[in-house]
């Protein structure tokens, strides 16, 4: 089954422009959408943004984090790590496991000191991390824990949903996620105290109470929201077929890792990922890059190939010009000298250039059929090149 985008999203819609409220005003549509994505989270409050970046911007300020403050995030991707820059904090990287390729509550552990105020955990490609020992890790340290859902609709860690386990949660809705409504997120959290603050980034009339930046949803999005929302359960069975496929094939073939997904964890099909064992294979990577490339096997290698911080953007403190900040605010310098430099997350590094990773999202069997039939093609061809 493909994504489908039908009458229920028009009728949605049609409420909409008979209203002649397009943007948010309590009550409507971004409401409905809210208390209906709430139940399927099952979060005390659900509070909907323009997209997943500027919800995790709100949940690092709600954290108190700013000038000379510490957040930690994870180095896979760099989401967490530009949010915390957009509140002139220090992202500080810890390391994931080689696993799971998920934040390390250990190298979590290590990373706090007296500046931190916020950890942001990935929930990377539908897996939900150690979430648990870090919101336990979170409390003892009085930081806030804030889970990046944007790939985990209906992915569950010991029983419950994505995004409840931290003190916030935030899920995307950009086009290439579960459900899309073109731009748009929701930030969830069960706290009496954090769901009103949020809220009250929301919107204001007169004069905010607090810094912000009008990072709300319009009543359109939230009314294919609400149609999507209807649809996002079985396109995410699909996606679990597909990523159970190529788990199985994966298996057979010795000289390739599956990600570890551990028991107590419902994962949310998304993208799958193994990584390629260089010790046991029959050929070297880049040989096996190339022949994937001739049998015409989708799959990508290396995913980003470094971590966040090893990008320019983390590297070179550009992010307010040349004064530095924050890495080298002087408010911040003079207590720590934090470098982004090869080295920071061992595991992340030697990791991500092995990264194997093919969609299963929006692929029809047959379509599926192909592909596997392309890799399996791929593999016996790295064998007999052995
Ligand atoms: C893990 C992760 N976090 C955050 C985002 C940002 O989402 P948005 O495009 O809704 O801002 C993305 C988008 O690709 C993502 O993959």
């Amino acid at each position: 089954m493909a994504r489908e985008f039908g009458d229920l999203e028009l009728g949605y819609l049609k409420r909409v422009l008979d209203s002649g409220v397009l943007g948010w005003a309590e009550g409507h549509l971004v409401t409905e959408f809210e208390d209906a994505f709430k139940e399927v989270v099952g979060a005390r409050h659900a509070i909907a943004r323009n997209s997943a970046m500027t919800g995790l911007v709100d949940a690092v300020m709600l954290a108190g984090a700013g000038v000379a403050d510490e957040v930690i995030c994870d180095p896979l991707v760099q989401f967490g790590g530009i949010a915390a820059l957009a509140n002139n904090a220090v992202p500080v990287f810890a390391d994931v496991r080689a696993d799971t390729y998920l934040l390390d509550p250990e190298s979590v552990r290590a990373a706090i000191t007296p500046r931190t105020k916020a950890i942001i955990v990935t929930d990377l490609w539908g897996l939900c991390a150690e979430l648990d020992t870090l919101r336990e890790i979170a409390d003892e340290h009085g930081l806030m824990l804030i889970e990046d859902c944007a790939h985990t609709i209906y992915a569950y860690y010991k029983g419950r949903h994505a995004g409840t386990w931290g003190h916030m949660g935030v899920f995307s809705f950009q086009q290439g996620k579960h459900l899309p409504t073109g731009d748009g997120a929701m930030l969830v959290t069960d706290s009496g105290d954090i769901g009103p603050r949020l809220r009250d980034l929301q919107y204001w009339g007169e004069s905010p109470k607090t810094l912000m930046l009008n990072h709300r949803m319009n009543e359109m999005t939230a009314a294919v929201g609400l149609g999507q929302l209807q649809r996002v359960r079985a396109y995410v069975d699909e996606y679990n077929v597909n990523l159970a496929r190529w788990i199985e094939e994966v298996e057979r073939v010795p000289w390739l890792q599956n990600r570890h997904v551990p028991a107590d964890c419902v994962q949310a099909g998304y993208q799958f990922a193994c990584t390629f064992e260089p010790e046991e294979a029959p050929v070297e990577h880049g040989r096996f890059k190339a022949i994937c490339k001739e049998a015409g096997a989708p799959l990508g290698f290396g995913f980003t190939e470094r971590p966040a911080y090893l990008y320019e953007f983390f590297q070179v403190p550009w992010a307010y010009g040349d004064c530095g900040c924050p890495t080298r605010c002087p408010w911040y310098a003079e207590k720590a000298d934090y470098e982004y430099r090869r080295g920071l997350c061992p595991v992340a590094e030697e990791l991500l250039p092995r990264i194997i990773t093919t969609g299963v999202m929006q692929v029809p069997p047959a379509e599926m059929d192909e592909r596997i039939e392309r890799f399996r093609e791929a593999v016996r061809r790295a064998e007999e090149a052995a």
